[in-house]
């Protein structure tokens, strides 16, 4: 019966009846964590240790028990909370938006993703998305039958977007553009440059940017950017956000789609049937969230230590490099002097007791590589330790 699906989902495995790598498929992966091993895959805030701040935690309890919470908010979401992110836009993104028909509230920014692709791609639609990236701008492209483009990105450019590649793909058939920004796996904080040069040509050749912003919270030294904030780039633009990756609520989902009127009319009409609407809880607590966010500095503090530490103790192995980290809390490490990156990720379960993530699911460009996320656990020694342990197993690697 499998051939009655569409083409799209027939080569797709959920690691139902047999095993994925992919960190976030399957049962395998949290299998491993009863076998001792630490979980450096899940781009998931201290997971899996509390992190809920006492003011957010309380208003979820106080939202519980009132009688809001086990009914719907309007699909498009809680009017408190779209005034709090408007306001918020046009403070850190330089976005001026209405509220009431600029913002459109997710159940987290996987399905705001697909939502952002879905309305635009129809079949034999090309779209160019710049690789090593998030595998979901792979899959939302072919699982709307459109034909995906990979734009190799080179850590020798910083991974930074190099538009005379982009010239070279596009075809009278292109449609859109992916970026994730900040990028996962990279963690590449797009600059000046190849945004603005990357809206040229959007505009240029009249095509639609879907921007996933979800790492955009901790950026470090680095100027965040808004794409859609530059010149002639809002109307073209539908902007993913996030409340997982910044403030720590990956379990609450919550995340918010931003876009002109016009796409969002459209986007409005088929909220219903698609998303359904968010988790009433979860957005009562977001505003809470956003009207006392200093607990994110406390997260970005440690986020920033560990990137450093992680710098230090993954370029002191030897034949293993990686650029230090421009966002967010995860790391990409080169291990392709060492050979193939999967045997290298089996390698570590079972000599450092590690699983972290194998470049190749991120696209071209991604094997010879290791994801590890340094975002795991509130505390920052037990982070090290895995480190450590990367680095012993890794040493031996290369003696072998
Ligand atoms: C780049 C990126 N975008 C979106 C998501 C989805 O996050 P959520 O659905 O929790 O908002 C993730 C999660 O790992 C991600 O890494």
């Amino acid at each position: 019966m499998r051939n009655k699906l569409k083409k799209a989902f027939q080569s797709l495995n959920g690691g139902l009846f047999e095993a994925s790598d992919k960190a976030d498929v399957g049962s395998s992966y949290t299998d491993l964590a009863n076998d001792g091993v630490d979980l450096m895959g899940w781009a998931d805030p201290f997971t899996p240790d509390f992190s809920l701040p006492e003011h957010v935690l309380n208003k979820a309890i106080e939202t519980l028990k009132g009688p809001l919470a086990a009914h719907y908010t309007a699909p498009s979401g809680n009017e408190e909370l779209k005034a709090v992110i408007a306001k918020r836009l046009k403070e850190k993104n330089h976005l001026d938006v209405d509220p009431q028909r600029n913002i459109l509230i997710t159940p987290g920014s996987d399905s705001g993703l697909f939502y952002a692709v879905f309305p635009f791609i129809e079949p034999g639609d090309e779209v160019l998305v710049p690789s090593p990236s998030y595998p979901n701008n792979f899959t939302n492209v072919t699982l709307n039958n459109g034909i995906l483009v990979p734009i190799l990105l080179k850590e020798e450019n910083g991974y930074q977007l190099d538009i005379e590649e982009f010239e070279k793909h596009v075809t009278n058939k292109t449609k859109m553009v992916i970026l994730t920004h900040p990028n996962n796996p990279t963690t590449t904080v797009y600059n000046r440059q190849s945004l603005e040069a990357l809206s040229q040509f959007i505009i240029k050749h009249d095509l639609i940017l879907v921007c996933d912003q979800a790492f955009e919270d901790f950026t470090y030294d680095h100027e965040m950017i808004t794409p859609a904030s530059l010149p002639g780039m809002f109307e073209r633009t539908v902007t993913v956000f996030s409340a997982s990756k910044g403030m720590g609520f990956s379990g609450f989902r919550v995340g918010f789609n931003v876009c002109s009127d016009v796409f969002m009319d459209a986007m409005l009409a088929a909220t219903v049937s698609v998303l359904g609407a968010t988790s009433t809880m979860a957005q009562i607590s977001m505003i809470e969230a956003y009207q006392d966010s200093s607990f994110m500095k406390v997260f970005e503090e440690a986020f920033d230590r560990r990137r450093k530490k992680a710098y230090e103790i993954i370029n002191s192995i030897p034949h293993v490099h990686m650029l230090l980290p421009e966002s967010g809390f995860l790391c990409w490490v080169d291990v392709s002097e060492l050979g193939n990156s999967n045997d290298i990720y089996q390698y570590l379960i079972k000599e450092a007791k590690v699983a972290c993530n194998e470049g190749s699911f991120y696209g071209p460009g991604g094997e010879g590589h290791l994801r590890i996320v340094l975002g795991i656990y509130r505390d920052d020694e037990k982070v090290y330790d895995a480190l450590y342990r990367i680095k012993d197993a890794l040493s031996k690697y290369t003696q072998k």
